[in-house]
C-alpha cells in the first residue's frame, strides 16, 4: 500500500534521511523503532509532504506521491498524528473532531458518533474545552480527528509518548483495533514493548538509516540488534 523507496530528506543542509526505505502492505501495522533523534519523525513528514525528500521515492496505493502537497496526499486517504498532540485548545472536544470532518464519497463514513464509540473516553468530555484535557485525551482525540477525515492509511507518530502506563494500555488496546476499523498504520515509536505487541513488522531507524527489519517474531527473537540500536 507505501512504498518508501530510498529517500533523502534534509533540512536546510543538513542530511536527516540516508536512503530510507520501507513497506507497508494493507491490514498492516508496521512499526518504524528508533531512539531520540533517529530519524522516525522525519520519515513521516517526508511522507506526508511536510518535508519532501530530495531524492527517492514515495508510492502510495502504487501511485508516485513524491512532491505531492500536504492536503493532497490527505485527501487521498493518509491520516497524519504528528507528535505534538496540538489541538485547538479554545473548542470542546466535539468541536474539535467536527472542524476535521471531511466526507468522502462512498467509503465508510468516521463521524463524531463512531469517533465516540471508538474512544467512549471522548463521548464523556465531549463539551470540555481541548485545552482542559489528559494526555491520555489529547491523544486520543488527536487520533479521533485524524479518523475524521476518512484515512485507510495512518501515521501515528509516538503516541504512547509520556503517558501513564495504564493510559498507554488502553491507547495500545485502541491501536490495535484500528486493523479491524479497515486501517493500515505505520507506528513510530521508542516503546519497543508496545510497538512489538501491536506489529506485524517492524524497521530500525538509526542516524537516518534502516539498519533492521524483520518480522515481529524475528525482531523479538534478536536482543542484539535491538541492544545495538534501541537502548540509550
Ligand atoms: N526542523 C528541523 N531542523 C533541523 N534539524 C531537525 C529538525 N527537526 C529534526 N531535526 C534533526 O533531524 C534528526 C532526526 O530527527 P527526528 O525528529 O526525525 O527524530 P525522531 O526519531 O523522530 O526522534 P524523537 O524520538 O526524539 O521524536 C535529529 O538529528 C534532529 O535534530
Ligand atoms: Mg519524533
Amino acid at each position: 500500500m507505501l512504498g518508501v523507496e530510498e529517500i533523502h530528506t534534509f533540512y536546510g543542509l543538513s542530511h536527516i534521511l540516508f536512503g530510507v526505505s520501507l513497506t507497508v502492505l494493507r491490514g498492516e501495522i508496521v512499526c518504524l523503532l528508533g531512539r531520540n533523534g533517529a530519524g522516525k519523525s522525519t520519515t513521516m513528514r517526508s511522507i506526508m509532504g511536510l518535508t519532501p525528500p530530495r531524492q527517492g521515492t514515495i508510492r502510495f496505493r502504487g501511485k508516485d506521491i513524491t512532491g505531492n502537497k500536504p492536503y493532497q496526499i490527505a485527501r487521498m486517504g493518509i491520516g497524519y498524528v504528528p507528535d505534538d498532540r496540538r489541538v485547538f485548545a479554545d473548542l470542546s472536544v466535539g468541536e474539535n473532531l467536527e472542524l476535521a470532518q471531511r466526507t468522502t464519497g462512498g467509503l465508510a463514513v468516521w463521524d463524531k458518533d463512531r469517533v465516540y464509540s471508538f474512544f467512549p473516553a471522548l463521548r464523556r468530555i465531549d463539551s470540555r474545552k481541548a485545552g482542559f484535557l489528559s494526555g491520555g485525551e489529547q491523544q486520543m482525540l488527536t487520533i479521533g480527528r485524524a479518523l475524521m477525515t476518512n484515512p485507510d492509511f495512518l501515521l501515528l507518530d509516538e503516541p504512547t509518548e509520556g503517558l501513564a502506563p495504564m493510559i498507554v494500555k488502553e491507547l495500545e488496546d485502541r491501536i490495535g483495533r484500528l486493523r479491524a476499523e479497515g486501517l493500515t498504520v505505520l507506528l513510530a515509536e521508542q516503546n519497543q514493548k508496545v510497538a512489538l505487541r501491536l506489529s506485524d513488522k517492524g524497521y530500525i531507524i538509526d542516524n537516518g538509516l534502516i539498519r533492521y527489519h524483520g518480522s515481529t517474531e524475528e525482531l523479538t527473537a534478536d536482543e542484539e540488534a535491538r541492544k545495538k540500536y534501541l537502548l540509550v
